[in-house]
Formats: structure tokens, C-alpha cells, sequence
């Protein structure tokens, strides 16, 4: 199925954050990257939250309030990704007077790679089947 233009650059945004993701976790080790200190990974995950977890969030908040008030599937599914988005900036936030860095960004990591595949690999697709029209009308 093709994918809606208004999802195009929330899948960018996901794949950039779940590559970020996966370079923050305990077993980020590739044989031929370099691994990062934890303070590293902190400095990175940092530059990543603002320069698009932030304005990620602020699109998805957008288009899931769009989205509210239709089908009451989609409804139940926003509320808790909405809470997911509350608790992974809880997390983040916590970070910065973390005494077991390596571990909670491990953690925070985790958290972010569930909660996208469950947007890519179900909620857009149900608004994209069941909202088009919403969809049709976005703008950021
Ligand atoms: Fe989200
Ligand atoms: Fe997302």
C-alpha cells in the first residue's frame, strides 16, 4: 500500500530516530563502528531529541489530535500513544541526572523502538485506511 504524503516525513523522521535508537543501546557495538562512551551517547541522543524527536513530536501530537473523535479504535490507540510520548520525554529528561547512564538510555532506547513500530506497523495504517480524509487536509 502506498504510503499518504502527510505520513512521508513522520517515516523519515522514525527511521532517523530508530537509527539513533539502535547506536544508544547496550549492544550498539557493529564490528566496524566506533562505540560510544556514555557520555558520547548522551551528547548524541541529545542532538537527536532536539533536532527531531522534538519537532516529531510536535507533528504527530498535531495530526493524532486531527485524528481524535472519528473511530473509536484509532481514539483508544492515539490515548496511548500520547501517554507513550509523555513517558519517553520523562525519560529523556531524567537523563540528565542519570547515575546509571549506560542503563537508562539502554531503557529509553527500547522504549522509542517500541513505540514507533507500533506506528509504523499499525496505527498510521489504520488511519491511513480509516482517516484518509484527515490525512488529505494536514499541514505542518
Ligand atoms: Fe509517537
Ligand atoms: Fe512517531
Amino acid at each position: 500500500m502506498q504510503l499518504h504524503s502527510s505520513l512521508v516525513p513522520l517515516i523519515e523522521e522514525h527511521q532517523r530516530l530508530l537509527e539513533a535508537c539502535r547506536k544508544s543501546k547496550k549492544d550498539a557495538a557493529g564490528a566496524s563502528q566506533h562505540v560510544m562512551s556514555e557520555q558520547e551517547k548522551l551528547d548524541f541522543v541529545v542532538t537527536v531529541f532536539k533536532a527531531v524527536m522534538v519537532p516529531h513530536l510536535q507533528k504527530e501530537d498535531h495530526v493524532f489530535e486531527l485524528c481524535m473523535g472519528h473511530d473509536p479504535e484509532i481514539d483508544h490507540c492515539i490515548k496511548a500513544l500520547m501517554e507513550e510520548h509523555h513517558h519517553i520525554s520523562k525519560m529523556y529528561s531524567r537523563l540528565m541526572d542519570s547515575n546509571q547512564l549506560d542503563e537508562d538510555l539502554h531503557n529509553l532506547a527500547t522504549s522509542l523502538e517500541e513505540h514507533i513500530n507500533k506506528e509504523n506497523d499499525k496505527i498510521y495504517l489504520m488511519i491511513q485506511e480509516r482517516l484518509p480524509f484527515i490525512l488529505d487536509n494536514v499541514k505542518y
